[in-house]
């Protein structure tokens, strides 16, 4: 085990998900932007209309300022947050998938070397050549998308892999075709949405209009078929999700659900209104506002992804509190539940000092901290406020003596939700001693 990330209030796994959700917005549209460009772009050589060059060349600036400069800074956060906020998670992946990713960023490579190419080759060279330069960004852009879908979705689904071990057992797991399909079209939806902030900008009106129109169209079909095929996804969803979402388990999942669904419909509604029907009427603050509406629709949808993997981070493999579940004979790896609980939860911390892998009555709080922090840290605030606060939730219940809060501790796999605790009855009492300093003992 590996020191572990304590952030107050927030939760470790909240500061991937607001980085990793911000990162949607350069992210698919670098992916998506570039169709709709070379589209655009293709119309003003076939039809000789170079005014709307001036959209091409606007849009463009705009992909290559938001993309690779927030997009590659919050894309290396969430390398850098998950490898604090759960680095045994992230070795799992990477031992799966380092050649995945390798593949990834060799096409991210294009990308990058390819939109600096088209921008700056603008009147330069011939339109078949500048417009080849654009397929060549627009293919291995998607190519990118293609690929880090299936090691996303693999950690919510991973199908085959938990008995065979197999790179692609894995990735081409039962959510991946639904979740590329949904990531497709929604790609086509950012894409038409940033396309509309920058018709707005446009000082002429015909083509602001014209442009305002055609993206309209894209976004709203592009929402319209990434909202279908998140139903495909919810439909293939294994029969534990379902219920986290539909059974009522996790009520708060299907209100992000809700949220997600209204703020799509929103946005819809934008391009069908402002981008579609009444061009005309499209402005910079109303477009801006709309994006902060798709931001929180993103939100919702990225929460509750990832809140359906509970309690694992690789479902059926490794629990959230990085804890290795479940045998994998195909890869030689046993369960570690047993043998901690066996061996002891501090058998494994190596960074402790000495003092501090025994318990004793001096130590006995201290030892409690680091257990709960290491066992709970990663979902819940240990503070009164913040996520899904600790004092808070057992006071809830009304636990605060230090031997019922170590029996709770036993049955929290009882949970469908959260991963066991694990280790020795001694460690559990240290952490049940521990939660008793956290809650009030007057109710
Ligand atoms: C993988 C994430 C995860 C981990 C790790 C985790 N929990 Fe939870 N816990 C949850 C979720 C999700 C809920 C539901 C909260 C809600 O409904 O908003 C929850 C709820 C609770 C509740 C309230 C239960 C109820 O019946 O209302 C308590 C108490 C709790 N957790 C304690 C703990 C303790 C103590 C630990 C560490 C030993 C822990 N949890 C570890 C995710 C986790």
């Amino acid at each position: 085990m590996y020191p572990i990330w304590i952030v107050p209030y927030l939760t470790s796994g909240l500061v991937i998900g607001l980085i990793a959700s911000f990162h949607i917005l350069p992210s698919h549209l670098a992916v998506g932007a570039f169709w709709f460009n070379v589209y655009i772009e293709r119309k003003a050589y076939r039809e000789r209309r170079p005014e709307l060059l001036a959209f091409v060349k606007r849009y463009t600036l705009l992909i290559l300022i938001f993309c690779f400069v927030f997009g590659s800074l919050s894309g290396v956060g969430i390398w850098f947050s998950a490898t604090v906020a759960s680095p045994r998670g992230l070795s799992a992946l990477i031992h799966n998938y380092v050649w995945g990713w390798a593949t990834e960023w060799v096409f991210f490579l294009i990308e990058v070397a390819t939109i600096y190419v088209y921008y700056y080759t603008f009147g330069k060279v011939d339109e078949r050549t500048h417009l080849r330069i654009g397929y060549l960004y627009a293919v291995a852009a998607w190519i990118s998308m293609i690929i880090i879908t299936g090691i996303l979705a693999f950690m919510l689904t991973p199908g085959k892999w938990l008995e065979t071990g197999k790179f692609f057992d894995g990735f081409f797991n039962p959510t991946y075709w639904p979740q590329l399909a949904a990531r497709t079209f929604f790609m086509f939806g950012i894409a038409g949405l940033y396309a509309l902030i920058i018709s707005a900008t446009l000082k002429e009106r015909e083509v602001a209009r014209e442009v305002a129109r055609l993206a309209g169209g894209w976004g709203f079909a592009g929402l319209l078929l990434g909202g279908l095929s998140s139903y495909w996804w919810l439909k293939k969803l294994p029969p534990e999700a379902q219920d986290f979402l539909f059974g009522g388990t996790l009520p708060y999942l299907s209100v992000l659900l809700k949220v997600a669904l209204l703020s799509g419909g929103l946005v819809a509604l934008y391009f069908l209104v402002f981008g579609i029907l009444f061009p005309r009427l499209n402005n910079l603050p109303l477009a801006f506002l709309v994006l902060l509406v798709l931001f929180l629709g993103i939100l919702a949808g990225e929460g509750l992804r990832e809140g359906l993997r509970r309690p694992y981070i690789v479902a059926g493999f490794m629990y959230g509190h990085q804890v290795v579940g479940a045998d994998l004979p195909a890869k030689g790896i046993k369960s570690e539940v047993e043998a901690l609980n066996e061996e002891g939860y501090l058998s494994r911390l190596g960074y402790l000092p000495p003092e501090l892998r025994r318990i004793t009555d001096e130590n006995r709080l201290t030892v409690g901290r680091i257990l709960v922090a290491h066992q709970c840290a990663n979902c819940h605030a240990l503070s009164r406020k913040g996520l899904r606060s600790l004092p808070g939730l057992l006071e809830g219940l009304g636990l605060t003596d230090p031997e019922d809060l170590a029996s709770f501790l036993e049955g929290l796999d009882g949970y469908p939700y959260m991963p066991p605790f694990v280790g020795t009855e001694e460690e559990r009492l240290a952490a049940g001693a521990y939660l008793a300093t956290m809650v009030s003992k007057t109710p």
